[in-house]
């Protein structure tokens, strides 16, 4: 069953349509006009718009919900009573960190597995990059970094989600950051115009991340939210993805390298969709964007928040939650945010 059908519940629903395992049985929007136009494209389902009642009604092994950031933990609760063996849901985590340990504590009591749908990675140009990093053509890696011009609450977590996994998901340890401008806290991905910030791994692993107007630009990459830069360096080279640019590297033993690749859905979502059956038909078989993962990638980004809002650096993993949209829009200085490149300025509102 799949909950939200805008752009992405249907890039969703029709995935999960398309792969033989699962059948697509129910679908929910508050917006009856957006259920009725879905239902007829995906084999006519039942429909309701109600997300707790009509999980109920159909008890589905899958339970997915794609609604915006503010809303959350009704949706897991929603799946978790109805009895789902899975819940998938998107990006972000969540809004603050309270909200984001009270998932993980809900998803543990139940035993429900659950993904975050972090797909770019299933992309040819990000896989390259992993397989030079697994193959050690980098050396000892001591940097990720993550760059995106968009907004935070939409990037940062894609950024560090695939930072971490190029890292090979070491614990993080602390965090350190700066935000600057208040334009975006009404937008529907609530953010500070700019973050930038570090972060500590263990192993000695130094990440990187910029998200926002002050992010650099990518001018190799034409679509503005294509423009997200994420790699690593080692002490024999570095390799890199663009979102929407492919792939390049420079390694001691292979020169220069580099290749195609774009993100897109349509060759995402299917990898995604069927690493769900995978997981469902063997537990050990745990889904590469499993909840555990991105759970861990949000702490991340909370710290960031709360360094940002409290100064100082912030100790990994957090031991208590906060509300970092209350801590932001306290601590975000009036100040018009600069932006890295004119490129950002129409997205920012700068003329
Ligand atoms: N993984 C990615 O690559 C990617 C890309 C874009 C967006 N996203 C994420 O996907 C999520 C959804 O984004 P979108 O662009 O599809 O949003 P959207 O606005 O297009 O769709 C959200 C839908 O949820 C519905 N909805 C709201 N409240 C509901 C409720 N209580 N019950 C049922 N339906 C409800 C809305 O009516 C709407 O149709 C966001 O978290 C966003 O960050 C992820």
């Amino acid at each position: 069953m799949v909950v939200g059908m805008g752009k992405r519940g249907m890039h969703h629903a029709s995935a999960f349509q398309a792969n033989e395992r699962f059948q697509v049985v129910g679908l929910c929007d508050i917006d009856k006009a957006r259920l009725e136009a879905a239902a007829p494209k995906l084999g006519h389902p039942a429909i309701g718009t109600d997300a707790a009642a009509l999980a109920f009604q159909l008890k589905p092994d899958v339970f997915c919900f794609c609604t915006l950031p503010n809303l959350r933990t009704p949706l897991l609760q929603a799946g978790i009573a109805a009895g789902a063996k899975l819940i998938a849901f998107e990006k972000p985590v969540a809004l603050t960190s309270t909200e984001a340990m009270l998932l993980r504590d809900l998803l543990k009591k139940s035993g429900t597995k659950a993904v975050v749908s972090h797909q770019h990675r299933y992309g040819i140009h990000y896989r390259k990059v992993k397989e030079l990093l697994v193959s050690g053509a980098l050396g000892r890696v001591h940097t990720v970094y993550g760059t995106a011009t968009g907004w935070m609450t939409h990037m940062l977590s894609h950024l560090i989600d695939y930072a971490r996994w190029y890292a090979g998901e070491p614990r993080a340890l602390w965090a350190m950051a700066q935000t600057a401008g208040r334009g975006k806290f009404t937008d529907n991905h609530p953010s500070p115009d700019y973050i930038a910030g570090v972060v500590q791994f263990e192993g000695d692993i130094r990440g990187n991340f910029e998200s926002g107007a002050g992010a650099p630009d990518q001018p190799d990459v034409a679509k503005w939210w294509g423009k997200n830069r994420i790699g690593a360096q080692g002490t024999e080279g570095f390799a890199e993805v663009l979102t929407n640019g492919g792939w390049r590297a420079v390694t001691k033993s292979g020169g220069y390298q580099s290749g195609e690749g774009a993100m897109n859905y349509d060759l995402d979502m299917p990898p995604y969709i069927q690493e769900m059956a995978d997981w469902l038909d063997d537990d050990q078989k745990v889904h590469s964007c499993c909840f555990e993962s991105a759970y861990a990638g949000a702490e991340i980004l909370f710290a960031l928040q709360q360094s940002a809002a409290r100064r100082g650096q912030i100790a990994l993993p957090l031991t208590a939650g906060a509300d970092e949209q209350v801590l932001l829009r306290a601590s975000v200085p009036e100040r018009a945010v600069l932006v890295s490149s004119a490129v950002n300025n129409k997205e920012y509102g700068i003329s």
